[in-house]
């Protein structure tokens, strides 16, 4: 069986993510979801080992994926885990142009490394983790965009009650 690495912020999970991860199973057998850090964004709202929750709860008990904390470089984790193919989900050419400059980045690095893109389902192209962090913030409805299992998670972990008055 060969295996995939899916690297994220998930901040938090989607439906978007999910569905990624259902068709690089499908396409891999083994996918280890690494929860990573975009040191480049806003720090992330929640711990990555508080987003691997989530995403455990996400993906339920899928076989074949596992969920991880990456805490230092995509590259270091793909080594580690001595798998050499990373998997992201393109919604549309802006993706692809910052999935293309990571993956040539990473490449520079460590060149056996390939990434491999999945086209997102059509119905999830709109939505992204910072929407549903908006949209949760000022109390809107996220449940077309959230797995159900985690979605009273998200509304009161990004939710403007837990904290994060002081946004505003
Ligand atoms: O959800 P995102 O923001 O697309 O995830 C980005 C992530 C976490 C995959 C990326 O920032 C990453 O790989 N971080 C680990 C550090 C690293 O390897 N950075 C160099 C790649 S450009």
């Amino acid at each position: 069986m060969s295996a995939a690495i899916y690297p994220g912020s998930f901040d938090p999970p989607t439906k978007g993510h999910v569905d990624v991860i259902e068709r690089a199973r499908r396409v891999f057998g083994r996918v280890i979801v690494a929860v990573g850090s975009n040191v480049r964004k806003d720090s992330a709202r929640l711990s990555g080992e508080r987003r691997a929750e989530l995403m455990r709860a996400a993906v339920g008990d899928l076989e074949g994926i596992e969920v991880e904390v990456m805490s230092g470089l995509l590259v270091d984790f793909a080594r580690e885990k001595d798998v050499r193919v990373v998997v992201k989900g393109l919604r549309d050419v802006r993706d692809f142009e910052t999935e293309q400059e990571q993956a040539l980045l990473n490449r520079t690095m460590y060149p056996e490394l390939e990434t491999v893109f999945l086209v997102s389902d059509v119905r999830h192209g709109f939505v992204s983790s910072s929407a549903v962090r908006e949209i949760a913030f000022h109390a809107g409805e996220v449940r077309a965009m959230v797995p159900g299992v985690i979605l009273e998670d998200v509304r009161r972990l990004y939710g403007r009650g837990d904290g994060q008055k002081d946004k505003i």
